[in-house]
């Protein structure tokens, strides 16, 4: 199947008054159905974030991207002040979507900047600026991802085995994927690789999504229930892991899905390298260690319903946290587009981060 791309901008070609919408792949109703989103409205967009229709950090921080130029071009004001400040409006909605996935911020941010510095533009030059930043976002993301797969196939040997977790791949980004771009990278190279997809409870996105793109793609893998996973390393079946993040402290405290923490602690005991694969935009500057990092908590809904019935009586109380933060010690690599960071990771993410700064500051129109 040549799959769509996760989530992009479309030009209208009607020439309507609104010049282009989102599209993005509705991620809830995989593996069973293709089912895409064609939007401009801000609400949809928003609770499409929320109900992780579109998910993985990369892919929020553009879909907000996108949220805040859709919703300029839904805005039928005629001056710029009032789209700026339905930009910025936009922007403070969004942010209240999801808490964990820095990215998030991260995009907003960006586009809250170009907002500001364009807002004396003509209106249509105004919404067709807000259009370009969140493409460009896309696109870089993309080229990141690219990047990250590179150094991250550094990594892998022919026959290797890597297991991964939750969906860190093409659906989580623009294309290819965090702690999956490496193994497509490896099998365009013809390296034969196979991967284990941890299912990743409560909502399933090693099973449902990992499982998915990495078969449509042609790649050899088998999927295990969380708890499987101490034993498929016991029984010496993986050779590393391979996770994506939604957020990396300045230490190098990183994250992720509920459950890498627990599979990082296997991972040392079985001494299996585990190796965390993120863009730079993941990493935090502002949060100096992972005890900061704000932990998502779902509804319980999540836990005890299953396939229309309960699964735990009704009235227990359920505790769901959405992620997890595996310490810097048990980790071996944090991969990024620039490069390979080992511990300490600090001066190596901080780098990271400063170059990204400058590069942005340089590019400034
Ligand atoms: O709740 P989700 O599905 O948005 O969580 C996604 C993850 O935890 C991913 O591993 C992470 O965002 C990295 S995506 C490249």
């Amino acid at each position: 199947m040549d799959i769509p791309r996760t989530i992009e901008w479309v030009a209208d070609t009607d020439a309507g008054r609104v010049p282009g919408h989102v599209r993005l792949i509705d991620q809830t109703h995989l593996p069973e159905a293709l089912v895409m989103i064609d939007t401009v409205e801000l609400d949809v967009l928003y609770e499409a974030i929320r109900m992780l229709r579109v998910r993985g950090a990369p892919a929020i921080g553009i879909a907000a991207a996108m949220g805040v130029a859709a919703a300029v071009q839904e805005d039928p004001a005629t001056d710029t002040g009032s789209l700026l400040a339905r930009a910025e409006a936009a922007a403070d909605h969004l942010a209240t979507s999801r808490p964990t996935a820095v990215n998030l911020f991260w995009a907003l941010d960006r586009m809250r900047r170009v907002a500001r510095a364009h807002a004396g533009l003509a209106p249509g030059a105004f919404r067709a600026r807000l259009v370009a930043e969140a493409e460009a976002v896309r696109d870089e993301d993309a080229a990141m991802c690219r990047a990250i797969g590179e150094h991250g196939a550094g990594l892998l040997r022919d026959g290797m085995t890597v297991l991964t977790h939750c969906n860190a791949g093409s659906l989580a980004t623009a294309e290819f994927g965090t702690a999956l771009a490496p193994l497509y990278v490896a099998a365009e190279r013809g390296l034969t690789l196979r991967v284990f997809a941890d299912e990743t409870r409560p909502l399933l996105q090693g099973s449902r999504l990992s499982a998915w793109e990495l078969s449509e793609a042609g790649l050899d893998v088998t999927v295990i229930c969380d708890n499987m996973a101490a034993q498929v390393m016991k029984e010496g079946r993986i050779d590393a892991v391979f996770v994506g993040a939604d957020r990396i402290a300045a230490n190098g405290d990183a994250a992720n899905k509920i459950g890498t923490y627990a599979l990082a602690v296997q991972a040392r005991w079985h001494s299996v390298p585990f190796y965390v694969l993120a863009p730079t935009s993941t990493v935090d500057p502002d949060t100096p260690a992972g005890a900061r990092i704000p932990i998502e908590e779902r509804g319980a809904d999540e836990i005890v319903c299953w396939g229309g019935r309960r699964t735990a009586p009704e009235g227990i109380p359920v505790y769901a946290p959405a992620f997890d933060v595996t310490p810097a010690e048990l980790i071996t690599a944090i991969v990024c587009e620039r490069g390979v960071a080992r511990p300490p990771f600090e001066p190596a993410l901080s780098e990271f981060t400063t170059q990204a700064a400058r590069e942005r500051e340089e590019q400034r129109p």
